[in-house]
């Protein structure tokens, strides 16, 4: 093969979980060939063409290769911190008393508006790198501890700059109906107009949102007062996806199908007829198994019958400083299993190409085959059921985000 043929980087190793097929794709005495950032061959070393050539040659002789791993919901851009209300629920306040007496999510706001775009910066890349060190190639970050135009932008421009300063693949999501604004007590309906008619089309204007997000329950908004701002959301080709059904059925699964949504996340609630609508929308189930824990819920949602209706699971952090104060993909996918029930095979698929379709980035990440963007984890694991096994375990051995190995500081410092 010529150099101009041949390979960028070519990476060996012993075990290979591709997250193609109906398991872990597992192949023994792997080759990878990347080219431009792209995978341009997986299969058996004795695959490979005979003139294969690369500029690179990796050759790892122990551990495991996966697709770096997708964490498809976080909230990870907030200023300030909520271990009181930790202390406060362990002594038995509710989630809900909390949100009520003007702590919870509207804390977080106050905070987050307080703090200059700097400051957010320097609190939320931490937490992004926390994540590269699991072996997470992509997060999704979404706003909603801004809830007015200015912090909801700022939230988002940082989102953005997390991407650019770490080397990870960011998606943002708009999440400006997360809670109402206390400059919009009792006015509900004109802040979501608000939102629909002015905040979505700037950020669409200035390309900030790459999706929207709502949260539908009791304490937050109704399905009915959500439908006109995703309704704008489509107009404008943003795709959905909605806190459903975390605390009570509010209808939340079926209004993310209605929409045609890429996942209804949460859904400790949602009952067969969300979960009809999911299937037949090709919404994907985003499973938050460590905000369950956090908040000490006792209804767990409905795996066996999302399982059977063939709903596509995907398995994220939630990783917020209110109910989900968890910085490692693999520990949801631990509590995944030994709390929801899952398999280690389908906390895997979770946290890679379910995880990628619920990104709307399923033709470009999240498995190992040719086409698709050189995004790989390196582990020092026998199977890929060590994932979900360890509760607390050593990093990732490298991470690599468009054929690039990411380069974590080994030490960060958090202002505030
Ligand atoms: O995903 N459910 C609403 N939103 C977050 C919690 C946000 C917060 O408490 O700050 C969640 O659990
Ligand atoms: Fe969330």
């Amino acid at each position: 093969m010529t150099d101009q043929a041949g390979w960028d980087q070519l990476i060996f190793a012993p075990l290979a979980a591709t997250a193609v097929g109906a398991g872990y794709g597992l192949i023994e005495d792997v080759a990878i060939g990347i080219q431009d950032g792209k995978i341009a061959f997986v299969g058996p070393r004795s695959a490979l063409p005979s003139a294969a050539d690369a500029r690179s040659v990796v050759e790892l002789k122990a551990g495991l290769l996966t697709p770096a791993l997708i964490d498809a919901h976080t909230h990870l851009v907030f200023a300030g911190r909520r271990a009181d209300e930790f202390e406060r629920r362990l002594a038995g306040e509710s989630y809900a008393q909390i949100a009520a007496s003007g702590g919870g999510i509207r804390a977080s706001v106050a905070a987050t508006r307080a703090a200059s775009a700097e400051q957010l910066l320097q609190l939320s890349l931490p937490r992004a790198w926390a994540l590269a060190a699991d072996g997470v190639g992509t997060i999704e970050i979404k706003s909603g501890y801004g809830l007015d135009p200015e912090s909801e932008t700022k939230q988002l421009r940082c989102a953005r700059q997390v991407g650019e300063r770490t080397g990870m693949r960011v998606r943002t999501t708009f999440l400006g109906a997360h809670a109402l604004p206390p400059e919009y007590q009792g006015r509900p309906l004109d802040y979501l107009a608000m939102l629909t008619e002015e905040l979505l089309p700037a950020l669409a204007d200035q390309g900030l949102a790459d999706a929207i997000d709502a949260y539908c329950e009791h304490l937050a908004f109704s399905a009915d007062q959500l439908r006109p701002l995703f309704r704008k959301a489509r107009s404008l080709g943003i795709p959905v996806k909605v806190h459903a059904d975390q605390l009570s059925d509010c209808g939340g699964a079926a209004l993310a199908a209605e929409f045609s949504g890429l996942s209804a996340d949460h859904l400790e609630y949602t009952g067969a007829a969300g979960i009809a609508a999911m299937k037949a929308a090709g919404c994907v189930a985003m499973i938050l198994p460590a905000a369950y824990v956090v908040l000490g819920q006792d209804q767990p949602p409905p795996i066996s019958a999302l399982r059977e209706a063939g709903v596509p699971m995907a398995v994220a952090t939630d990783l917020n400083p209110g109910s989900s104060p968890v910085q490692s993909l693999r520990a949801a996918m631990h509590l995944a299993c030994a709390v929801f029930g899952m398999t280690p095979t389908e906390a895997f698929l979770g946290a890679t190409r379910h995880a990628a379709s619920a990104l709307g980035l399923a033709e470009k990440v999240g498995q190992l085959k040719p086409g698709m963007s050189a995004d790989l984890s390196w582990w020092a694991l026998e199977h890929p059921v060590e994932l979900s096994y360890w509760l607390g375990s050593p990093p990732a051995l490298a991470t690599w985000v468009r054929g690039k190995q990411l380069e974590i500081p080994t030490r960060t410092l958090q202002e505030g």
